[in-house]
């Protein structure tokens, strides 16, 4: 089987569930080591055995990415560990849902926007900030953050969301400029309604007699494309089976 991340090193976020799992599993199908990242400490563990399962290494570092010491300590370790990192998905993130506050803009508290700001803005970028001085050393990286279509074409009730979501696409681009010449490349990928643990949510989509929802694979096989390109950043991949499109014709 060929094992394209062979003696290579990825650090994913929020890899203990869903996309970020899905990722962290296909970077180890591919030979590279994983730091599996997520404040979950079971599902963290459950991603990492499942990857030596894939006769691959994993470092499981628990933490929340709004903890910027603690990830720059993991990264430290996992350089001592492995050598260097040559991948970051930022993928850990969601939307005030997680606090069960979803609202209209106008009702929505100043601690619910810090959240999520927090958690799906500034959280990757301290995780860019703990890998980039290694990437640019070995002159080689790969940094992909996971985005949303609400970034690109809004989402009713998630204001703080869409704006942090587009803040990683602006983020992507600016940092691509700087990073290109010690050949790292910053790249975002934007899904659309992505099914979480089977279950079906939000479709509208055009692709399937129904209208599929996305599936977790879908995102990761963007993701490991991406990592395996030397001459496409700043760019933001829409994955959303054509949801962004619009209503379309009928
Ligand atoms: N599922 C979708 O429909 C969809 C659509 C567009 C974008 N996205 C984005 O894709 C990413 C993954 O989505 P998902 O549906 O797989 O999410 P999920 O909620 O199913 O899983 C997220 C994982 O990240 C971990 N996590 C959450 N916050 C964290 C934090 N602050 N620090 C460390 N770990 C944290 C959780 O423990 C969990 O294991 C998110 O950034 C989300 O915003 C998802």
């Amino acid at each position: 089987m060929e094992r394209p991340f062979e003696n290579r090193t990825a650090m994913v976020t929020g890899a203990g569930k869903n996309i970020g799992k899905a990722i962290a599993l296909g970077f180890a199908a591919g030979g590279a080591n994983v730091v599996v990242c997520d404040y979950n400490a079971d599902a963290a563990e459950q991603t990492a055995q499942e990857i030596r399962a894939l006769a691959a290494e994993a470092m499981v570092a628990v933490c929340d990415v709004r903890e910027r010491d603690r990830i720059f300590a993991f990264v430290a370790k996992a350089r001592e560990k492995f050598g260097g990192i040559d991948y970051l998905v930022n993928n850990a993130g969601g939307s005030a849902g997680l606090l069960k506050k979803l609202t209209r803009f106008v009702d929505a508290e100043p601690q619910t926007l810090d959240f999520v700001i927090d958690v799906n803005l500034k959280g990757a970028m301290h995780c860019t900030q703990a890998v980039l001085p290694g990437m640019i050393a070995q002159r080689y990286g790969k940094i992909i953050s996971i985005s949303s279509i609400a970034a690109v074409c809004g989402l009713d009730d998630r204001v703080d969301y869409a704006a942090a979501k587009a803040g990683l696409i602006g983020m992507t681009k600016a940092l691509a400029i700087e990073v290109g010449e010690y050949n790292v490349c910053v790249n975002c990928i934007s899904p659309g309604a992505i099914s979480r643990g089977g279950k079906d949510h939000g479709h509208m989509t055009f692709l399937g007699e129904d209208g599929r929802c996305g599936k977790p694979q879908d995102i990761a096989d963007t993701a490991l494309f991406l990592a395996r390109q030397d001459y496409i950043t700043g760019e933001n991949i829409v994955v959303d089976g054509g949801r962004s499109l619009g209503p379309g014709a009928h």
